[in-house]
């Protein structure tokens, strides 16, 4: 496995590998790996010659008063797990080197970025124009032929697939389902925030939708969605957000149609922001993602 830590040294591979004639696939992650990312390394290693694994933590999504400063990281531990993953390259810039002096673009989405997480009262549609504007380079410099993103950040995933459709990038998006600990809680590198009492109440999360689920088969959507709240509320947790949303367009869901319902939750556990969501199919009531 090699280390790749400038743009330059990235568009020499691809260049070469371009002559090979090789599929090369990318997950872009912001290291502290775990389960959830090395699903995304899994699928791309079986479905791709070439796996490339980018691995920066990107100042620009993070808003003002938000955790880039103490966002954990550990990038020998990162490099330990990419290799044994199968990982042939890990694209792992500097900041200067993204955005070095004189940056002056930005991606942004419209719409879907201005709800849920990117409404004013959540993260703001700032954080989303730091993530598109990071992705697009990415598929830029390593213009790979499949990117891989977890259905966990769901809201992220439907405005990477709409910027890589509006901007015709000609790399394929694939959306893999979330992974989660055995309590349900779904992974994610902020869980090492939490203390013991709160990783513990944070289970209520992914309760409170299965929660919602069940009780949408019976009582139809506002029902569900009360019964999640509550849920939540008798952990002490109190949502940023909980809502029911066409999963395309973002859309607020009446739950009437047969077309799937995301629900999505975002809440802050002792101070750690913690998301979730999920996909329920109001036809077969079969939830997608598992
Ligand atoms: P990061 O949080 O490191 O996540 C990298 C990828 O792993 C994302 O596509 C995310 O959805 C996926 N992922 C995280 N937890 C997961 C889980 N429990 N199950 C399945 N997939 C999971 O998301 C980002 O980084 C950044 O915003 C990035 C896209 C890299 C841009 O900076």
């Amino acid at each position: 496995m090699k280390v790749l830590r400038d743009p330059s040294e990235m568009h020499t591979l691809r260049d070469a590998l371009r002559g090979q004639d090789k599929t090369v696939g990318l997950v872009p992650t912001m290291g502290y790996l775990h389960e959830g990312h090395n699903s995304l390394l899994k699928a791309a290693r079986e479905e791709c010659d070439v796996v490339v694994m980018s691995l920066f933590v990107n100042p620009t999504q993070f808003r003002p008063g938000e955790d880039l400063s103490t966002y954990p990281r550990d990038e020998e531990r990162d490099l330990a797990i990419a290799e044994s993953s199968g990982v042939d390259y890990v694209y792992a810039p500097q900041p200067d080197g993204i955005y070095p002096a004189g940056f002056a673009t930005k991606v942004e989405v419209e719409g879907l970025t201005e709800v849920l997480c990117g409404s004013e009262t959540s993260r703001g549609p700032g954080h989303f124009a730091g993530v598109t504007t990071i992705v697009a380079k990415l598929l830029n410099a390593v213009d790979p032929d499949y990117a891989y993103f977890g259905q966990k950040d769901a809201q992220q995933a439907t405005v990477i697939r709409r910027m890589a459709e509006d901007l015709e990038f000609r790399t394929e998006i694939v959306i893999l389902p979330t992974v989660r600990e055995r309590d349900g809680l779904a992974m994610s590198s902020r869980n090492a925030y939490l203390s013991p009492e709160a990783r513990e109440r944070a289970t209520a999360i992914w309760s409170s939708l299965l929660e919602t689920e069940s009780v949408f088969a019976e009582d139809g959507l506002d029902a569900a969605l009360e019964a999640g709240r509550r849920r939540l509320e008798q952990a002490g947790i109190t949502p940023e957000y909980f809502e029911a949303r066409y999963p395309g367009t973002l859309d607020p869901a009446d739950g009437n149609g047969p077309d799937p319902i995301l629900v999505a939750v975002a809440a802050k556990v002792d101070g750690t922001r913690l998301i979730d969501n999920i996909l329920i199919e109001p036809k077969s009531l079969k939830r997608s993602d598992r």
